[in-house]
């Protein structure tokens, strides 16, 4: 096996100290298959709650704590965002990267995602890379054009060798929150395609870097999903603010 495989929990924003309390509670007897981690990604106000929970409750060394976004800069005068060195501080080990939320909300350009990805590699946490098309994209023929797109800014500006401690997450934007997966087989072809054009850059490199799915996995489809051969796990939003559907889904996530 060369690759390891990750079930991210995005709660976007939803959850309280509830559910902080219940994850970590129902997380103590998760079965996790070799080389499986967890990452939970609430919102900023409970991470330090969740990583103090987690420590308290002896959760597995497997189960880490994530953020949903990080700014760019260092430090300095920027209301309301927060550093690299903040989320280092609180123990938190996984970073949500250039999510299509923040792209179209929060206008979030590739290259400002590029600069992200740098200063979270740079501070030693892992960036979790979104990439994916919109439906107008998909059914124009489109998602190979614009998943480079997304890609290229991230390689220039970091170098293909920081790769090896990416982790991508592919979630087509017509897939999220809508209930409707991509299949197995189209959800495979695209991972293949994120594969081969990492793989032009560097081949060792584009082996070993996990590509998560995300958009409306659950605990019905996570198996087919997480049985095709580039797809090494899954970013999970609504099905992970249900405790028992999201342990499913972590069992059945298996390294490669
Ligand atoms: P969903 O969200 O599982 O609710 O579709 C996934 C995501 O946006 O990360």
């Amino acid at each position: 096996m060369t690759r390891r495989a990750i079930v991210a929990a995005n709660w976007k924003m939803n959850g309280d100290l509830t559910l902080v309390d219940t994850m970590v509670s129902s997380l103590k007897d998760v079965e996790l298959k070799e080389k499986v981690s967890v990452v939970i990604c609430p919102s900023s106000p409970y991470l330090s709650e969740f990583v103090s929970k987690a420590k308290a409750g002896s959760l597995s060394a497997a189960i880490q704590v994530g953020a949903q976004n990080v700014s760019e800069h260092v430090s300095g005068a920027f209301t309301g965002e927060i550093s690299t060195q903040m989320l280092q501080e609180l123990s938190v080990e996984f970073v949500i990267i250039g999510h299509s939320e923040r792209r179209s909300y929060y206008h979030e350009t590739s290259t400002q995602v590029a600069h992200k990805v740098k200063a979270v590699l740079e501070a030693g946490l892992t960036p979790i890379l979104c990439i994916g098309e919109s439906e107008a994209e998909r059914v124009t023929e489109q998602t190979e054009t614009v998943l480079a797109s997304q890609l290229q800014p991230v390689i220039d500006n970091v170098g293909i060798d920081k790769f090896i401690d990416v982790v991508i997450a592919y979630e087509p934007v017509w897939a999220i929150g809508t209930g409707k997966t991509a299949s197995s087989e189209m959800a495979q072809e695209t991972h293949r395609f994120i594969r081969q054009f990492l793989a032009q850059a560097n081949e060792n490199v584009a082996d070993k870097v996990p590509l998560l799915y995300g958009g409306s996995v659950n605990a019905s489809n996570c198996e087919e999903l997480f049985a095709q051969p580039d797809i090494d796990g899954g970013l999970i939003g609504g099905a992970s603010l249900q405790v028992e559907q999201f342990k499913v889904i972590c069992s059945a996530a298996k390294g490669k």
